[in-house]
């Protein structure tokens, strides 16, 4: 299957320009609903770290656009601070908040990932627009549960892979529009391990998935989106500052080998244990590499011999949000990049490196979507 706004042609998949503010996925799940009012009455499920910065973009957006008037946390007090300002109603059942808020007309799933399929559930069974942190699914089976509920619901859906966003990564895509991907290279560190200033369950291997599952997971999104569909994966894991404790199962790093439907071929490297923090991805073609710096949202590189060096200044969580609410508004499911079917995708490759560095062996992602 191709990424989002490509085509097979030849030797590989070839970047098309993606539609501007659509999402061209073959994975989403229904593109139009009715148009709905403005505000938009928003809920939070899970009201931790990522739920705030999203509360920061609605408070960017302004209240004419969405008002956030549920908020659920089974830490009532999380959920009570989360509250405070907004005059939002309190829960610490999420399926008694999406029953009990008749007006509701989206939600915001920011749980820990063993959390995701029950408010995804409950939400598609009230018709809700749902915007899904990343990983969507925290293994196969709840995946294929929730997209059962959102498919039966037929309700627009993101998930959070807002480097999907990033205006740099855009730029790469006008630039390479035309040209063959035969291979992708990519490296994301940084320090949690070391510093352990993540909360608890982020420590915990059957808890978050370590960092492919939670966090070279947005690397490996940004490789569908370019590069098309892996077809095998062989991972190494390795922790070499840390003892294993029963506070800290995770791996601190991965390196990942792909190999593409295309025949394109891509290696990621991801460490948590390295405090000197950087991310990029690079796409290389016969004439043209192009590496995004995800921190810096800069692009550089060259394309038929000229230099390429851009950096832009957009907020990538700004914006997901700005056209998940549009989406929401208009009834056109269209404008989102990133629809749940089509990061359950994103997530098979994770679980086929989860899989790899504990066989030893080749696995293919196409058995964690069947
Ligand atoms: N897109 C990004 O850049 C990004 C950044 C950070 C986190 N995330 C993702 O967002 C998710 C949440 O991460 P976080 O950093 O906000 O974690 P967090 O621990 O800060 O917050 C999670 C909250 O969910 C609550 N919770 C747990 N189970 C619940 C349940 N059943 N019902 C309601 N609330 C429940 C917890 O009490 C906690 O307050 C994770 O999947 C993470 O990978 C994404």
């Amino acid at each position: 299957m191709a990424a989002p706004g490509s085509t097979l042609c030849g030797h590989g998949w070839v970047v098309r320009r993606p539609p501007r503010a659509r999402c061209a996925t073959p994975n989403r799940v229904r593109q139009e609903v009715s148009p709905l009012p403005t505000p938009l009455r928003v809920g939070f499920i899970g009201t931790g770290g990522i739920a705030q910065r999203h509360l920061k973009s609605l408070r960017q957006l302004g209240p004419e656009r969405a008002r956030p008037v549920a908020f659920c946390d089974i830490d009532e007090a999380r959920a009570a601070q989360a509250a405070a300002g907004y005059g939002g109603t309190v829960y610490t059942d999420s399926k008694r908040m999406v029953d009990a808020e008749d007006g509701l007309d989206a939600v915001f799933v920011c749980t820990p990932p063993f959390a995701r399929a029950e408010p995804i559930e409950a939400a598609a069974a009230r018709g809700l627009a749902i915007f899904c942190e990343k990983p969507p699914a925290f293994d196969a089976e709840q995946g294929r549960r929730a997209l059962a509920a959102i498919r039966r619901a037929g309700v627009i859906t993101n998930v959070g892979f807002m480097y999907r966003w990033l205006r740099a990564v855009d730029r790469a895509r006008d630039l390479l529009e035309g040209r063959t991907i035969a291979a992708v290279r990519s490296a994301f560190l940084c320090g949690p391990a070391v510093e352990r200033n993540l909360p608890a369950w982020f420590y915990l291997q059957d808890r978050s998935g370590g960092p492919l599952m939670d966090q070279a997971i947005h690397v490996l999104d940004l490789h569908r989106y370019f590069a098309g569909e892996v077809a095998s994966v062989h991972a190494l894991a390795h922790t070499t500052f840390r003892e294993h404790t029963a506070d800290f199962t995770i791996q601190e790093a991965y390196s990942l080998n792909l190999a593409y439907a295309s025949g394109a071929i891509a290696s990621h490297l991801h460490s948590w244990a390295c405090t000197a923090a950087m991310g990029q991805v690079e796409w290389i073609s016969d004439r043209a590499r192009l590496a995004v710096d995800l921190f810096a949202n800069r692009l550089i590189g060259t394309v038929d011999g000229t230099p390429v060096d851009e950096t832009f200044t957009d907020d990538p969580y700004l914006r997901e949000v700005d056209q998940f609410l549009r989406a929401v508004a208009d009834g056109d499911g269209m404008r989102m990049r990133s629809p749940y079917a089509d990061g359950l995708h994103t997530c098979a490759v994770a679980w086929a490196g989860l899989r790899s560095a504990a066989t030893g062996r080749v696995e293919t992602p196409e058995r964690f979507t069947q």
